[in-house]
């Protein structure tokens, strides 16, 4: 049986949607919109979710390389009655978001980071976040509300 569990409910995939990319599955089947698609191609990072807890491209991603595995996406980051992710609340305060298309990739990226390093360096956050593009904020208050969401989570 070929099951994917998306943001904690398993999803049966029929055989003929297997070929499909994982951003068209969660976009036009499951209507997971949060997921943005930037350039359908790998390069710039809109569409990261996150699989069994690392932090990958789904436009690059088949469905069928999918099968078995968690993924996590945008939607699935704030709790049950509605309280956003210590990460979502930063880049509010932070001033990370202005135009918010590349905020669900980073978001991820920023999650999956700080699922493997609980206190990571500017350094760090910089490469984590480098597959990621933003137009629009000059990188700087992101880093600086990943840096804050960290400590915020060391905290909790
Ligand atoms: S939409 Fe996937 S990397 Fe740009
Ligand atoms: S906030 Fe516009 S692309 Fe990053």
């Amino acid at each position: 049986m070929n099951e994917i569990t998306v943001n904690g409910v398993v999803h049966e995939i029929p055989e003929s949607d297997l070929e499909m990319s994982l951003i068209d599955y969660l976009r036009n089947k499951l209507d997971l919109t949060g997921t943005k698609n930037g350039c359908n191609i790998g390069v710039c990072g809109a569409c990261t979710v996150l699989i069994d807890g690392k932090s990958k491209r789904s436009c690059v991603v088949k469905l069928n390389k999918a099968v078995g595995k968690e993924i996590v996406t945008i939607e699935g980051m704030e709790a049950a009655d509605g309280t956003l992710h210590p990460i979502q609340q930063a880049f509010i305060d932070a001033g990370a978001i202005q135009c918010g298309f590349c905020t669900p990739g980073m978001v991820m990226s920023a999650h999956s980071l700080l699922l493997q390093d609980k206190d990571p360096s500017r350094d760090r956050i910089k490469k984590a976040i480098a597959g990621n593009l933003c137009r629009c904020t000059g990188y700087q208050q992101i880093i600086d509300a990943v840096e804050n969401a960290a400590e915020v989570m060391r905290k909790e």
